[in-house]
């Protein structure tokens, strides 16, 4: 691409950010409407968040991605926050408007739009999800937001569940269990959507959550893993005659989301999914 004086300038920050898929991803969404704009990672360390965050806004960066660990951090460094940004307490893209900087949280719609496009929708569906840290907030609260009829919580960790249950709590009927087998086996009898939010099977060492043989014919099974592209999980619930749905998606439309807002323009979405999928698999 031509580099001009009038391109303009995207990035992420994050530490590590080396690993990003976003630089491939919306640098090929720019491309493809043919806007003059250049999208970069820049590795912040977390002493000099606040720095770069003034450093972003001093060079009229106009928007960034915000990753691991500065999620949550940010916020403070930001003039204004969007509505899912507060509820779930993290930031993953920031729009520069005029050098007042608003935070917003795009997992939330992008793993609803991941399912839309799947033709699942989750209005008055029972809801089984695993997990309770940053992303079980954004999924958990995207579901609720959608009208789903109660969402069960599991989590090894009880304590984090309950602290989940209490912030999700006011968006609709959320409830939460312990990770034990006997817990489980009850409640997968009375669900139309598992998903999956914690980062077991990522690796091929990583334990089961439960019996996946005892997933109900019939249901749709989530996994926000993009990365094996079939986790243990989702293959289980394939041979159990499941749809299952894995985590590109959710990738694809959260960066959709920020390029949005960003520019007003309509996503390349099919185009973001090609590059994710040749870097990936
Ligand atoms: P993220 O931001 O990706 O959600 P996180 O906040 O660290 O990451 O949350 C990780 C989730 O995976 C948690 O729900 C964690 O459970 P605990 O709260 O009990 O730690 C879950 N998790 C990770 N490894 C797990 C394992 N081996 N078995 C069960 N849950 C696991």
């Amino acid at each position: 691409m031509r580099i001009t004086g009038k391109t303009a300038v995207y990035g992420i920050i994050g530490y590590p950010v080396k690993h990003s898929l976003s630089p491939i991803m919306q640098t090929a969404a720019f491309e493809e409407l043919g806007i003059d704009a250049v999208y970069v990672p820049f590795e912040v360390k977390p002493e000099n968040l606040k720095s770069a965050v003034e450093g972003l806004k001093a060079l009229n960066v106009k928007g960034f991605n915000v990753t691991v660990p500065h999620k949550e951090k940010i916020i403070e460094n930001l003039d204004f926050l969007s509505d899912e940004a507060e509820v779930i307490g993290a930031v993953n893209t920031v729009k520069n408007e005029e050098g007042k900087l608003t935070g917003y949280n795009t997992d939330a719609e992008g793993f609803i739009r991941s399912l839309k496009e799947e033709g699942v929708d989750v209005k008055g569906k029972r809801i089984l999800m695993f997990g309770a840290g940053g992303a079980a907030k954004a999924v958990g609260y995207s579901l609720l937001r959608e009208g789903v009829k109660f969402l069960n919580v599991v989590n090894r960790n009880f304590s984090r569940a309950k602290q989940l249950g209490d912030l999700l709590g006011k968006f609709g009927n959320v409830l939460i269990y312990p990770l034990k087998e006997g817990t489980v086996e009850i409640l997968l009898k009375d669900v139309d959507l598992i998903v999956n939010t914690t980062s077991v099977g990522l690796k091929d060492t990583d334990p089961h959550l439960f019996d996946y043989s005892k997933i109900p014919e019939g249901v749709v099974v989530v996994d926000i893993i993009y990365n094996p592209p079939e986790t243990p999980l989702l293959k289980a619930a394939k041979e159990r005659n499941c749809k299952v749905i894995n985590g590109l998606g959710m990738l694809v439309h959260q960066g959709a989301v920020a390029f949005e807002i960003w520019t007003g323009e309509k996503s390349p979405v099919e185009k973001m999914r090609k590059v994710l999928e040749e870097e990936l698999y």
